[in-house]
């Protein structure tokens, strides 16, 4: 039996012990949580980890009981802390992205970890998940040549609940940079074989979302519901995606201010320390059809592109006539990328494997969003922090 602590036993964190770990490992079971919401996770737990033990702090469940791993699935702006806790124990560790909010804590997160024997399986599902590691499978065999440039988007169809859920909560969050396209620059990071050392962005918001209604304001205390196409009436009868139950609205106050607010759409020009650059650009008000996430890396002798919501990869070689599509299969979560952060996860718990997204990864494309959103806002190019800079 795997036995298992969790600190924050949140949606994201039940989702991935009942779903992949479970699938992974039948036989492990969480006997140990920290959270101050008891009733809440009870709720939540699964009927065979029912003998969980709660307890008040990080150090008081290490020393109360003896585990094989634990997890953190607390909301982002806590991540640094109880990691950095953490490292001082050596139970493999996964921690949900992002691992920092602001440069004081990714700073003191690199430094617990510096002599820490403690291993990371950072949640960054994309990097891992099937069709990128095709991609870079292919890219690493020369398919493109030296890789000189990559352009990628991510058109978010589920974006609005970042202004009608928690994650518009911009203190928590830190802005869509750290809570989106923290995932995006490290699988590009990884794709490219080179960590991003400059950034220039621009971030527009406050033009769709956000606004001046009231405070508190929901669809059914709106005398608007009729014309919104937020409201659950016009999403259902649009097809147009997002809670159908009644729910915050995402023009108010409650959004967001000023800076505090999420961007509508963001992007950043990339340059890797190579000296290729590339492009990103996120975009949350795109609905339906419209949604698409991936990246197109090319270089002199070929392109190599892929979209996860299509789910295909093509492979184009410039001084050839031969061009290839393949399809990855359906229907898996993340797009087969939690089963693949699963599967890596409990290899290290066993020590069969090592992380394939270390604390590194974590920190370097937390150094990367806090660039890109620091030049949104100075609207110049502003340097990357690396990790092990003194
Ligand atoms: N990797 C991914 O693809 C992915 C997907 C979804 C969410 N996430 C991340 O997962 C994190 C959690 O999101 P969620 O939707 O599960 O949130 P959630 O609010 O459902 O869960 C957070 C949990 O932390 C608990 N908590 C609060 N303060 C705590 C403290 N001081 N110590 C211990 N526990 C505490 C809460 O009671 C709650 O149970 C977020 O940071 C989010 O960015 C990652």
């Amino acid at each position: 039996m795997t036995r298992l602590g969790i600190v924050g036993y949140g949606g994201r964190i039940h989702g991935m012990v009942t779903g992949p770990f479970r699938q992974v490992d039948p036989d492990l079971r969480v006997v140990a949580v920290v959270d101050p919401d008891e009733s809440r996770v009870r709720e939540r737990l699964a009927d065979c980890d029912d003998d969980v033990v709660f307890y008040k702090s990080i150090g008081a469940m290490m020393r109360g009981t003896d585990l094989d791993a634990v997890a953190v699935g607390t909301r982002c702006n806590l991540h640094a802390d109880i990691a950095a806790e953490l490292a001082a124990y050596d139970r493999p560790l996964f921690l949900e992205k992002p691992v920092a909010t602001t440069l004081k804590d990714t700073i003191a997160l690199e430094h617990a970890f510096e002599n820490s024997r403690c291993q990371v399986v950072v949640s960054f599902p994309l990097r891992v998940s099937p069709l990128c590691a095709l991609a870079r499978q292919y890219i690493e065999s020369d398919a493109v040549g030296e890789p000189l440039h990559v352009h990628a988007v991510n058109y978010v169809p589920y974006g609005t609940v970042y202004w009608e859920e928690m994650y518009r909560d911009y203190a928590v969050t830190g802005g869509l940079f750290l809570q989106k396209a923290t995932h995006d620059f490290d699988y590009l990071m990884y794709l490219m074989g080179h960590s991003i050392t400059r950034i220039a962005a621009r971030a527009t918001r406050g033009r769709i979302f956000g606004g001046d209604r009231p405070a508190g304001l929901r669809c059914s205390t709106c005398d608007e519901t009729e014309t919104c196409p937020e409201s659950p009436t016009n999403r259902r009868r649009n097809g147009s995606g997002g809670s159908i139950s009644d729910h915050s609205c995402l023009f108010s106050v409650d959004s967001g201010e000023g800076s505090q607010l999420n961007e509508d759409c963001s992007s950043a020009l990339l340059e890797f320390a190579d000296g290729s650059h590339g492009v990103y650009s996120q975009v949350f008000y795109a609905r339906r059809d419209a949604g698409a996430r991936g990246a197109t890396v090319s270089g002199y002798d070929g392109t190599v592109g892929f979209d996860w919501y299509t789910n295909e990869l093509t492979r184009v070689r410039h001084h050839h006539p031969f061009s290839a599509v393949e399809r990855a299969g359906e229907g898996m979560s993340h797009f087969g990328g939690d089963m693949a952060l699963s599967e890596n996860f409990l290899g290290v718990v066993n020590g069969t494997d090592t992380s394939h997204t270390p604390i590194e990864t974590g920190i370097q494309s937390v150094y990367a969003c806090l660039a890109a959103r620091e030049s949104a806002e100075v609207a110049s190019f502003v340097d990357v922090r690396q990790v092990g800079a003194v």
